[in-house]
């Protein structure tokens, strides 16, 4: 081994103390870009791993990827909008993992149309995945958690959550409601030893905005409207989720932390 190679290994190991993730068992809702990069992370740490989708193709192919299922990270096909999913979830990774420290809820769906053209069904069905979900999933978590007295729950908000975006009424709705549900969970489990946050990303390029920003100059009007003149990537959703999951988290509670290259400041 070369004296780099040393010192990364090293550095990976120092850092992997600090977090104190080794052994931690963490679940994943959604397989997405986010999701996936997050899992990686988590692996990195020594985290034991499950990660829940209703893409069953996604899991097998996660199963196969020797940076996921090479490495340990479990999966279960779900679709959390179903009743009894979201404890049917908190079971297993109890079974499987042999326990529950973290959960991530990395779930989302857009629809990029103005609100007058949505019906009542479009509604519901982007609050129910967005929202409902984080509900059902962070419900049978907290049972658990405060029972045990103690765990970590981490949900994927968006800039959309706080700036009044055009042609994002559901989706901005449901981020919205993301905010506030988590400080309620917050204050509700703190005294039982869990915490529970949001990160709140700008534009990160993933299957959930490729095709948006793909579109007609869509990429640099947005890149334009970041201070840092970029878009963020799933790494820089990762290191924060990853510091609110660690040991060196345990007093923030309640927050919704914006990786968002300076873009909720304009
Ligand atoms: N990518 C961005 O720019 C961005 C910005 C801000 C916030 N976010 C949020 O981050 C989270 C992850 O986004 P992403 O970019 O990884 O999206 P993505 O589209 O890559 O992944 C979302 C995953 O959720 C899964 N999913 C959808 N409905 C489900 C259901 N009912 N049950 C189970 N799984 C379901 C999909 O199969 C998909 O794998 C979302 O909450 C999103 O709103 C993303």
């Amino acid at each position: 081994m070369s004296l780099q190679e040393t010192s990364v290994s090293e550095a990976s190991a120092a850092a992997a103390d600090w977090l104190g993730l080794t052994g931690a068992r963490v679940v994943i809702a959604g397989a997405g870009g986010i999701g996936v990069t997050c899992a990686q992370r988590f692996l990195d740490a020594g985290a034991r791993l499950l990660i829940v989708d209703r893409d069953e193709r996604r899991l097998r192919q996660l199963e196969a990827d020797p940076a996921i299922g090479g490495r340990g990270g479990r999966t279960l096909a779900v679709d959390l909008t179903e009743k009894g999913a979201a404890a049917r979830v908190i079971g297993q990774a109890v079974e499987t993992l042999g326990g529950l420290d973290v959960v991530l809820h990395c779930v989302g769906i857009n629809d990029r149309r103005p609100l007058l053209e949505f019906s009542d069904d479009e509604w519901k069905r982007i609050i129910d995945v967005n929202l409902t979900t984080l509900f059902a999933l962070g419900q049978a978590a907290g049972r658990r958690m405060t029972e045990q007295g103690h765990g970590r729950i981490i949900a994927l908000s968006s800039v959309s959550g706080l700036l009044a975006h055009e042609n994002h009424g559901p989706y901005a709705a449901s981020k919205g409601g993301i905010n506030q549900l988590i400080r309620v969970m917050a204050r509700e489990w703190a005294k039982d030893g869990v915490t529970v946050n949001a990160v709140a990303p700008g534009y990160v390029e993933t299957p959930l905005t490729s095709e948006h920003l793909s579109e007609g100059g869509n990429r640099e009007r947005l890149e334009s409207q970041v201070p840092a003149g970029r878009l963020g990537t799933p790494d820089e959703i990762a290191g924060p989720v990853l510091f609110l999951a660690s040991r060196q988290a345990g007093f923030i509670t309640g927050h919704v932390l914006y990786i968002d290259g300076g873009r909720t400041l304009v």
